[in-house]
Parts: structure tokens; C-alpha cells; sequence
């Protein structure tokens, strides 16, 4: 089910939907992130963080795969990505099942390359699509399952 669908021309218009994804990640939650190279993935990610009020920089896991931020209002933001995962199975060395267990809010970049993981951990997910259109905008649905 769709629940909220918007256009981005700009970073502000992502800032805005981080806004308001924000309070639907719950603690011990996950949140996919599906689009192309270049969609805007750790773009919004980045949002997510200040929105959490996370004031060091939020950088791309692109090497380290997993990164964690201590949300100032309690809890973590784990933040994934996956792209140069090697098996679906790695995502358990990266810390996903203590993640959650502690309460982390996750946040996964190109989650195709651990789906049967996914499934089988996080059952009931947020999925952010980010699509970029030849015009430069970008549309954003997020769905819950
Ligand atoms: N809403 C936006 N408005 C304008 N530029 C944006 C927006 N979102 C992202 N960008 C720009 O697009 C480029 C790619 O963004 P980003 O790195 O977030 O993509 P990504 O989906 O994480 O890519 P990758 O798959 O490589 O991890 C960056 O230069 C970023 O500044
Ligand atoms: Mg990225």
C-alpha cells in the first residue's frame, strides 16, 4: 500500500519527505531504500539523520557497508549498503540482527543484494523508491508491509 507519494526537484523537497518519514521508522524498524545508482539513496539518508537531529556528517557506507549514528533523542540510525555485498548472508556479519534487536532504526541501501535475508528478518518493512526521471526530478512512494 502506498502511503505517501511525492515529486523532489530539489534537496529541500527531499529534506522535507525525510521529515516526514521520520516519525514512521520506528525503533527496531527497517526501511528500504530502492532505486538506481545515483537515485538519491544516501541523499536521503542523510536527511533521515538530521531530521533525528544527527549533527555529525552522514557519509556513504559505500567501503564499510554498515555505519551508526546516536540519535540525540536515544537510540541509533544503522545505516547499510549493500551494493558491494558479497552474499545475501553478509548482511548477518554487518550486525543486522543486533541492530534491530537493540532498537536500531535501520535504513538499507540497494537491499536486492540481501532480499532472501530481508524477508526471512525484517517481514514487515518501510520501502522508500527513488526514481530519477530524465528531467532531473525524482519520484519518492513509500510503501509498508
Ligand atoms: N533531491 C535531490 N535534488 C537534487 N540533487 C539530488 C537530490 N537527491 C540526490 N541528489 C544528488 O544526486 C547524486 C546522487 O545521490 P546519492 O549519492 O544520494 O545517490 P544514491 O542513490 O545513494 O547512489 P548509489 O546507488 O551510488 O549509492 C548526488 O550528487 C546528490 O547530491
Ligand atoms: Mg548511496
Amino acid at each position: 500500500m502506498d502511503v505517501l507519494s511525492r515529486e523532489l526537484r530539489s534537496l529541500a523537497d527531499t529534506v522535507a519527505l525525510a521529515e516526514a518519514v521520520a516519525p514512521r521508522l520506528r525503533p527496531g524498524g527497517v526501511l528500504l531504500l530502492v532505486g538506481d545508482l545515483g537515485a538519491g539513496k544516501t541523499t536521503f539518508t542523510q536527511a533521515l539523520a538530521r531530521a533525528y537531529g544527527v549533527a555529525r556528517p552522514v557519509t556513504s557506507p559505500t567501503f564499510t557497508l554498515a555505519n551508526a549514528y546516536p540519535l540525540p533523542g536515544g537510540g541509533t540510525l544503522a545505516h547499510f549498503d549493500l551494493y558491494r555485498l558479497a552474499t545475501p548472508e553478509g548482511l548477518y556479519d554487518l550486525g543486522l540482527e543486533e541492530a534491530l534487536e537493540g532498537g536500531a532504526r535501520v535504513v538499507i541501501e540497494w537491499p536486492e543484494r540481501a532480499a532472501r535475508v530481508l524477508d526471512a528478518e525484517a517481514p514487515r518493512r518501510l520501502t522508500l523508491r527513488l526514481a530519477l526521471a530524465e528531467d532531473g526530478t525524482r519520484l519518492a512512494t513509500l510503501t509498508e508491509e
